[in-house]
């Protein structure tokens, strides 16, 4: 297939696109370089030994995103492009609104135009809130987003939700994922965040490197086995393969289909700190901080459906996760500045 990747530079992004063009696929990345270097699809192609057609276009510059589609007869897009910083999307609201619901009217709306009805969307663990059971299958209900960034998650789902009964020609696929860690094994490729990490693992690289002096634990009074909060980690390459096989569904025109993307198995702050320290020999200081606003006890996936309907299952453990992180941050201290 031919597929159009947005924000194909980002971390997921750049991921899948090895997944992909080892499969075979055709891949041409638009991204407008907010939150990802060039760097990451030179390493890509590094890996790959493949080029891969970039153009640094926003997603909603139209014209721009016109004359990308006029180039290639897209299947599919997987649409990663967006802004995900939970914490700054409180502070930026109609940034991210602008960003993420505008950039995705923009695209679908060219799409369409194009005649290009399929598209597999990041989505987010996040739209199930303080889910009613876990582990979370796709049949639980969406919950209250704390926050912008999750609401734009939300919205989209509904959007695209609603645009495929209207018109079901069109093929969405939703993918819900849980919390992506890890790197390609090379070490080449990885998440590099601007400025002082939000998430867990890069916050552990950090400190690991000597850019921070220790880990501040959010909280140790959850209602989970060790009173740390409970996620489940799944490898970014696996996440990167959910993509690929999820073309399966766009294939045999599943209308609106959801999955979940974890590996169904959940890990504390501590479970993951001490996983690190294993893999790697090596001793992170932590110490207990007070709870995050906005965080919930314990979220984990039932990943069975996307086992039983796209033949996918996560393959790499927590061991393998912490490895890959400290490897690509080891030989890349400074992430694409090196
Ligand atoms: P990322 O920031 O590394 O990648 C997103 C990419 O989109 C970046 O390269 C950025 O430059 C680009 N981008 C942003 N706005 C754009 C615009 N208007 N036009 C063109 N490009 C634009 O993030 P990621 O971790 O790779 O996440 C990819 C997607 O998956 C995002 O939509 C994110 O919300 C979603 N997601 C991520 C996680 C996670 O933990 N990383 C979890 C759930 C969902
Ligand atoms: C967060 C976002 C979620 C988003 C996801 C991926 C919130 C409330 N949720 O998920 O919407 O989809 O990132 O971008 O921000 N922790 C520490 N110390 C740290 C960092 C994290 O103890 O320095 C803990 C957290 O309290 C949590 C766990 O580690 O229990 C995982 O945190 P994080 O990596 O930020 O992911 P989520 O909060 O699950």
């Amino acid at each position: 297939m031919t597929i159009l990747l947005t924000g194909g530079a980002g971390y997921i992004g750049s991921h899948t696109v090895i997944e992909l063009q080892q499969a075979g696929h055709e891949v041409v990345v638009v991204d407008n370089l907010c939150n990802a270097s060039e760097k990451s699809l030179e390493r890509v192609q590094e890996i790959t030994g493949k080029p891969v057609p970039f153009y640094p276009v926003d997603i909603r510059d139209r014209i721009g995103l016109e004359q990308v589609m006029e180039q290639y007869d897209f299947d599919c897009c997987i649409h990663f492009a967006g802004l995900k910083a939970v914490g700054e999307s409180v502070a930026k609201p109609l940034e991210y609104y602008d960003n993420n619901i505008s950039g995705t009217l923009v695209l679908l709306d060219v799409m369409r135009k194009h005649g290009c009805k399929n598209i597999i969307f990041s989505s987010s663990a996040t739209v199930y809130g303080n889910p009613a059971v876990i582990p979370i299958t796709e049949e639980c209900p969406k919950g209250q987003c704390t926050n912008p960034y999750g609401q734009t998650k939300s919205m989209l789902e509904q959007i695209m939700t609603d645009m495929q009964k209207a018109d079901p020609e069109w093929n969405v696929v939703l993918l819900r994922y849980f919390n992506p860690i890890g790197a390609h094994p090379s070490g080449k490729i990885g998440e590099d965040p601007n400025g002082i990490p939000n998430n867990l693992m890069p916050y552990i690289t950090q400190v690991a490197v000597g850019k921070r002096a220790e880990l501040g634990v959010f909280g140790d009074d959850y209602n989970t086995p060790d009173g740390t909060g409970v996620r489940d980690y799944i490898h970014v390459v696996d996440l990167a393969n959910g993509h690929v096989k999820a073309l399966s569904a766009i294939e045999r025109n599943c209308g609106l289909a959801i999955y979940n993307l974890g590996t169904g198995q959940g890990y504390s702050v501590l479970d993951v700190v001490h996983a690190f320290e294993q893999a790697n020999h090596l001793t992170i200081p932590y110490s207990i901080k007070p709870r995050r606003a906005g965080d919930i006890d314990a979220c984990y996936s039932d990943p069975a459906k996307a086992e039983r309907e796209l033949g996918w299952k996560a393959q790499y453990g927590l061991l393998d996760m912490c490895r890959d992180s400290w490897n690509w941050q080891k030989n890349n201290p400074n992430g694409y500045q090196d």
